[in-house]
């Protein structure tokens, strides 16, 4: 109402976000998303390069999307912003991190530039870079991020506290989810785990079966696959996955863990909204299954 522009809603006609996820969500499924009336974002992580980023952008074929990147990668080589922003993103999300000359670069380039919070110190840090929006992204989110802080006390705490635009994010995954979020002030619904058994997602058939089965009390937040990996992301920033035999084996032991790392894994990032994928559908069935009723639908 103010006039403010607000990336959430400027962007899409539906309050439809879908999440930035490496690995899993590319340029495929963020232009099926974007075409569906929602707002897709391809995300990029730590082993992501300027190639990556051009494969990405080739595959969305031009539909307009968002670019999503972790602070802690920027820092080592911002190549793959800098590529991005050549490709001109619709919006460019950055999180994980020190965000004040990665955020700087974005807004240089003219482009509005959003964060995700996981409590209010990262709300003030998001406030002091000048990002253009937040996404207040609660514990039971899938993938990484912090586990302090559960979605709707977030929400309305960062909501309270900045006349920033708002998005929520952490295990919305139905109709009913995103009619929640927008009646608590949010002006759109961040998504990623339902989204991440899209027929045009990355992920393969193998964790495609396992996400369609998993039930909402699934899912383990924890360090184990970082450090089995040996992965640099910042100790702060756990994992939300499936969980699996890796962890009844090391959960509580991650210092003998760290002792014999790196050992092989392959997580399966997801949040508690799990439980609502019921099968391998297209994405713009996802997104229309996940619109306010009576809303715009995709052009
Ligand atoms: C498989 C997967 C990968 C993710 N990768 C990223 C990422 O690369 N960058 C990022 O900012 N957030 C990432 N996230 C977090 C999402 O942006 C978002 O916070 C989260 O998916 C919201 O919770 P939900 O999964 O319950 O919808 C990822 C989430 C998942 C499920």
């Amino acid at each position: 109402m103010t006039g403010r522009p607000n990336p959430f809603v400027d962007l899409a006609p539906l309050p439809i976000i879908g999440a930035p996820m490496a690995n899993v969500g590319g340029g495929l499924l963020a232009a099926a998303i974007s075409r569906a009336g929602g707002l897709g974002f391809a995300g990029f992580g730590g082993a992501d390069g300027p190639d990556a980023v051009a494969r990405e952008f080739d595959l969305a074929a031009g539909a307009p999307i968002g670019a999503g990147f972790m602070a802690w990668a920027l820092d080592r080589d911002d190549a793959p912003l800098r590529a991005a922003l050549e490709r001109r993103p619709a919006v460019v999300s950055i999180t994980f991190g020190a965000l004040d000359r990665h955020v700087a670069l974005v807004r240089e380039a003219g482009i509005p530039v959003v964060t995700q919070v996981g409590d209010l110190d990262d709300l003030a840090a998001a406030e002091r870079a000048g990002v253009d929006g937040v996404v207040a992204r609660g514990g039971e989110g899938g993938g990484h991020g912090r586990d302090s802080i559960a979605m709707l006390p977030l929400l309305q705490a960062v909501l309270e506290r900045t006349a920033l635009p708002v998005a929520a994010a952490g295990g919305i995954a139905t109709r009913r989810g995103v009619a929640a979020v927008l009646a608590a002030g949010a002006s759109a619904a961040w998504i990623g785990t339902r989204f991440a058994a899209a027929v045009e997602s990355r992920s393969s058939d193998r964790n495609r079966a396992l996400l369609v089965a998993a039930g909402p009390g699934d899912t383990v937040h924890s360090r184990v696959h970082d450090i089995a990996k040996q992965d640099a992301w910042p100790v702060e920033f756990g994992g939300r996955a499936l969980r699996e035999p890796l962890h009844d084996e090391w959960l509580g032991r991650e210092d003998e863990l760290a002792a014999i790392a790196p050992i092989p894994c392959s997580p399966v990032y997801a949040g508690q909204g799990v439980g609502a994928i019921r099968a391998v559908e297209p994405a713009a069935a996802i997104v229309a299954a996940l619109a306010p009723e009576h809303s715009a639908g995709s052009a």
